[in-house]
């Protein structure tokens, strides 16, 4: 189930940092990432707990941005595996860690494709990260979280993925791109999301649900937003 190194591999290399997102890589713009996310991971924590996050597990943070779910879940647990590609990323996930005083987080300068976690772990939390690949790459992704996940272990995965029907595209993504008009000052604008939805690949729910199974995830949970582009699961480790 590992996924090995082929001999070929270096032929078929996919180039990460060629689709993390230039707002990610750029210091500057990595600075005005949390007014723009807004993120509270208060929610997602609670999610872990339920199915029994202690002090005894480490959890994964893949594609972790600034860390605020780390620091977040460092003072519940063992261990948090911080893993994130972008240089700028990781320099403000180390400051945050600092400010916070926490020593059990590992920062680790990696990515969904280069990832290789031994021992496993219990819990793995992704967030609006996976989209930044291809479909056939999540894959290969999904595989490797999967690896790195003990049996029975828990993927906490939340993306922009869209679960209306085909024939429902143009109207719920002028849904989504209109309502950013009510988004708070500093969040993303109408213009962000079409460059999402242009550049990256976010797909549809029902084809990324067949990929996380196959890639030897049974899904415990799917919840899909009102306006049919936001999904997140809890998924356990066949
Ligand atoms: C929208 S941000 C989300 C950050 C964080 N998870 C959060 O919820 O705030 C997407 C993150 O995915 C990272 N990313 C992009 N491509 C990646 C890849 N191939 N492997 C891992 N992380 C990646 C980016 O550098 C960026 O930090």
């Amino acid at each position: 189930m590992t996924p090995g190194p082929s001999p070929l591999a270096h032929a078929w290399a996919f180039d990460e940092l060629s689709t993390a997102g230039p707002e990610h890589l750029d210091a500057g713009q990595v600075a005005a990432y949390d007014a723009r996310a807004q993120f509270d991971p208060a929610p997602d924590i609670d999610v872990l707990r339920a199915p029994g996050l202690s002090r005894q597990d480490t959890v994964l943070d893949m594609g972790a941005g600034t860390g605020t779910f780390a620091v977040a879940a460092a003072p519940l647990c063992r261990q948090v595996l911080l893993v994130e590609p972008s240089r700028a990323m990781l320099d403000a996930a180390a400051e945050k860690l600092r400010a916070a005083a926490l020593d059990n987080v590992r920062l680790i300068e990696g990515s969904f494709l280069s990832l290789q976690v031994a021992p496993p772990v219990e819990f793995i939390f992704c967030r609006n990260a996976l989209h930044h690949l291809p479909d056939f790459w999540k894959v290969q992704a999904l595989r490797r979280l999967r690896a790195a996940l003990k049996p029975g272990g828990v993927l906490r995965l939340k993306d922009i993925a869209f679960s209306f029907a085909p024939a429902q595209t143009e109207a719920s993504l002028s849904q989504w791109l209109e309502a950013a008009a009510h988004y708070p000052p500093g969040s993303y604008t109408a213009d962000m999301l079409a460059t999402h939805i242009r550049e990256e690949f976010s797909t549809f729910t029902w084809l990324l649900e067949p990929m996380l199974e196959r890639s030897g995830f049974c899904i415990e949970q799917a919840e899909y937003s009102s306006s049919g582009v936001f999904a997140a699961y809890i998924c356990r480790a066949a």
